[in-house]
């Protein structure tokens, strides 16, 4: 099983950016102990803050990997194209959020994202990627 888990703009800030929403660890130390947790699923990374960018990485991952955990950041409120990809591509996406999308401003409850995935995690801090990934274990 090798799972990509996919992080939009400013989450390579994690540990630094709004510590009181996001927490003071950085998501590079986070997934350390997520590769100790989940040692029977091959786990990748990557970052970045450039729509386009993320939309190409997801297009591959569709050969290479068998699923998606995305936090696709602030173009989970405003990216259509994101929506359209993560609806184009044939292996399961899980959008993740480290805060609470639902207890924060109207226009973080909308996902462009979300109806095309197979659920969301939304709230649990940076456990919101190992609860997303615990789905895949079973
Ligand atoms: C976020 C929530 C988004 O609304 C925000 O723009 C982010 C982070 C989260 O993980 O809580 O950048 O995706």
């Amino acid at each position: 099983m090798k799972v990509l888990i996919l992080n939009g703009p400013n989450l390579n800030l994690t540990g630094e950016r709004e510590t009181k929403l996001y927490g003071t660890l950085s998501f590079e130390h986070y997934l350390e102990e997520l590769k100790k947790r989940f040692p029977c699923i091959d786990i990748d990374y990557d970052q970045s803050n450039v729509e386009g960018e993320l939309i190409n990485k997801m297009q591959e991952a569709n050969f290479e990997y068998n699923a998606i955990i995305l936090n696709a950041g602030a173009y989970t409120h405003t990216s259509i194209a994101m929506g359209d990809t993560v609806k184009a591509i044939e292996i399961p996406v899980i959008e993740v959020h480290i805060s609470n999308v639902f207890a924060r401003e109207d226009y973080r409850h909308t996902s462009f994202i979300a109806p095309n995935c197979i659920g969301s995690v939304s709230g649990f801090g940076l456990d919101s990627y190992r609860l997303a990934l615990a789905y895949f274990r079973k």
